[in-house]
């Protein structure tokens, strides 16, 4: 099966490639190398699908690419291509989601339409920002079958620089102070990259069309916990600096996961200080 995944150089897209070539499917990636963070990164998350003779990506915007021939011929589109992150959704920045979550999302569901309508599956959050309002339009008045995800902070080797596990695991490999913001008493809802992929493909496979389905670790963990946790896992002390609560930042997520354990047969199967360790081993080979 022909496969599309958009954000194929990002964090969780550049795994669901590797997961889908290695179960024998063609995979065609899109991405437009955003400047969110460094190409370089992104090039080091492609490597090992670059190698594989069933991969092609595609560099560019989807607000600017001519999408039918992307799109001819797949069974199956995941689209994570996104700005992803909230913290800079204020203000100047706005433009950035209007344009890579709102317009990219509608210019591709649009292209799906007349591409033989593929099994789509959105790449939500638990924010719910960008959680296009086109979705359930697209659905509902063209028939298109849409499966959205909202995923709980996701973990693991190749964690966006902006995500707090990766800030605070290279803080502790160079030994540098830790910024956290606000009092450590904030919960998340941590997931590990596996298991988002897992359930990711799964929605393709047998998700409700039309149906939103939540995707969590199932362990709501404080922040200060998650520190002393990372203190365990790397061996070393961490210097706390803190600063202020971040526009945009809840106090407090954790994921109901009850329709993805019965409509995807989800389960959550890396417990939190294995995946840090995961994480910590793959920071330590970036130096
Ligand atoms: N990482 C998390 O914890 C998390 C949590 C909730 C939701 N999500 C969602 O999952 C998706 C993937 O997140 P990630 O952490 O892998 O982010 P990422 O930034 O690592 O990956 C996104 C990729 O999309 C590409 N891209 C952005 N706009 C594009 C456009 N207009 N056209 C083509 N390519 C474009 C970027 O270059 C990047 O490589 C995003 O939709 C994000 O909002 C992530």
């Amino acid at each position: 099966m022909k496969a599309v995944v958009t954000g194929a150089a990002g964090f969780i897209g550049s795994h669901l490639c590797e997961s889908l070539l290695a179960d024998g499917h063609e995979v065609l990636g899109v991405d437009a190398f955003t400047d969110y963070y460094p190409r370089a990164a992104k090039e080091k998350n492609l490597a090992a699908c670059r190698d594989h003779r069933s991969f092609r990506l595609v560099e560019g915007r989807l607000q600017d690419l001519d999408l039918r021939g992307v799109l001819e011929g797949a069974g199956q589109v995941f689209h994570l291509a996104a700005q992803a992150g909230v913290r800079a959704s204020w203000g100047r920045e706005f433009a950035q989601y209007t344009d890579h979550n709102v317009l990219a999302t509608q210019r591709l569901l649009e292209a799906a339409l007349p591409a033989g309508r593929p099994r789509i599956v959105y790449a939500s959050s638990s924010s719910v920002y960008g959680d296009a309002p086109g979705l359930p339009l697209y659905q509902k008045s063209f028939g298109l079958s849409v499966v959205s995800l909202r995923y709980f902070t996701v973990y693991g080797p190749r964690q966006r620089p902006d995500m707090a596990f990766h800030r605070f695991l290279k803080a502790a490999r160079d030994a540098e102070p830790v910024h956290v913001f606000g009092d450590g008493g904030q919960t998340r809802d941590f997931t590990y990259v596996a298991d988002i992929v897992a359930a990711t493909r799964a929605a393709a496979d047998s998700g409700r069309p039309g149906g939103v389905y939540n995707v969590g670790g199932g362990e709501r963990i404080a922040l200060r916990e998650v520190l002393r946790r990372i203190e365990d896992v790397t061996g070393r002390r961490l210097t706390l600096v803190r600063e202020e609560v971040q526009k945009g930042d809840m106090r407090d997520t954790f994921a109901d996961t009850a329709a993805a354990r019965a409509d995807l047969g989800f389960r959550s199967t890396v417990p939190l200080g294995e995946g840090l360790e995961h994480e910590w081993r793959w920071i330590r080979s970036q130096a």
